[in-house]
């Protein structure tokens, strides 16, 4: 995989309408026969995609414009796309979740800004993101849910490397990865230590899901699912490493730090604790092209490592560090010890 996958995809993502042109062009199947090598005028393009010549011209121009096509006798695609193109899962997703969630921006900004609960009373990432109809494994449950597992598991697969790369799991034998989703993380992991089992903890119909996934892949018989309610349980023992990507800041201040006493309390002495998360979002300084859309709604939710720090220190965790890393937006990497007794 490139080192630089978001830089790859999020240029064509850079204003809202070159963004949507592509998802244009994805859904109506010009990517799929361009990228099968064809040239194609204008006009069967149009048929193609049964538009009108006029608006798909206008489709043409606006992706002439991000590099996406080029025009030399027919259309085809520029090669810098067919790159990006081998990361398709993420783009798409990107497109997907960015077209969603805009009218969020767009509609409730202030609110955005100065009044989270009525932001999230009327914005429609929090209707996807329903944690509450994870708890009972029904169809109609299952294809709500399916919905963003997708999306997160896409984003993990291209941003867990950058956190494993960091992680030496040497010596680890069993790793708990709490709200794991789809398992992707834990997957990973194995995948690069052939000794490694994990247990992946999260909410029922995630679970689920997660067990359609990981049996996809050779690793997949070294992950279990453990469902469980973070709130209400114990954590499960027996784990040398536990892991928490990108679940604290869904969560206010004094649950995170409860969630990170148990994680604690149910570490095996002398294993290591792992946090993998989005920091805040400098407005000053992060590009804010419509590629940031889909981070921008979870800005006030973001954090910096300060209180994991703080929390870990006071539950007496050592070798206590902080490593920060660029993805699409500033990513960091808590890692910590449990003394061994
Ligand atoms: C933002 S997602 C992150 C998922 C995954 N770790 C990733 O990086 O893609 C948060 C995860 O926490 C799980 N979760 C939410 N509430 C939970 C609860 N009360 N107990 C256990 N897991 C929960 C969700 O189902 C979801 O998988």
């Amino acid at each position: 995989m490139p080192s630089n996958v978001f830089e790859m995809v999020d240029r064509y993502l850079a204003t809202e309408l070159s963004a949507r042109a592509l998802a244009l062009a994805f859904a109506c199947g010009w990517i799929d026969r361009l990228a099968a090598g064809d040239r194609l005028h204008a006009q069967a393009l149009s048929e193609l995609a049964q538009m009108p010549q006029g608006g798909a011209q206008a489709v043409l121009d606006l992706l002439s414009a991000s590099r996406v096509v080029e025009k030399s006798g027919g259309y085809g695609l520029v090669p810098e796309f067919r790159q990006a193109l081998e990361m398709r899962d993420l783009l798409e997703a990107k497109l997907w979740f960015a077209n969603l969630v805009a009218p969020d921006v767009h509609e409730h900004f202030e609110a955005l800004l100065t009044d989270v609960p009525r932001f999230m009373a009327h914005a429609k990432v929090f209707e996807l993101f329903r944690y509450d109809r994870c708890f009972e494994v029904t169809p109609e449950h299952m294809e709500l849910t399916r919905r963003w597992v997708s999306y997160t598991t896409t984003l993990t697969r291209y941003e867990a490397p950058a956190a494993l790369a960091r992680l030496d799991l040497n010596g680890h034998h069993s790793m708990l990865d709490v709200g794991g989703n789809s398992g992707e993380f834990a997957r990973q992991a194995c995948a690069g230590q052939p000794d490694l089992i994990a247990t992946v903890y999260d909410l029922p119909a995630v679970c689920e899901l997660g067990r359609e996934h990981v049996a996809n892949f050779a690793e997949g018989s070294r992950i279990k699912f453990q469902v469980g309610d973070l709130r209400g349980q114990e954590l499960p023992s027996g784990h040398d490493i536990i892991s928490f990507k990108s679940v604290l800041h869904d969560w206010p201040e004094d649950y995170a730090a409860a969630f990170l006493g148990k994680a604690v309390a149910a570490l095996e002495p002398g294993g290591r604790l792992v946090i993998f998360e989005r920091g805040t979002i400098r407005l000053d300084e992060a590009p804010l092209t419509y590629a940031m859309v889909p981070n921008l709604v979870f800005l006030p939710f973001f954090r910096d490592p300060g209180l994991y720090l703080d929390t870990l220190a006071g539950l007496g965790m050592t070798d206590i560090a902080v490593e920060w890393m660029e993805l699409d937006m500033p990513f960091f990497l808590v890692t910590a010890r449990k003394p061994a007794q």
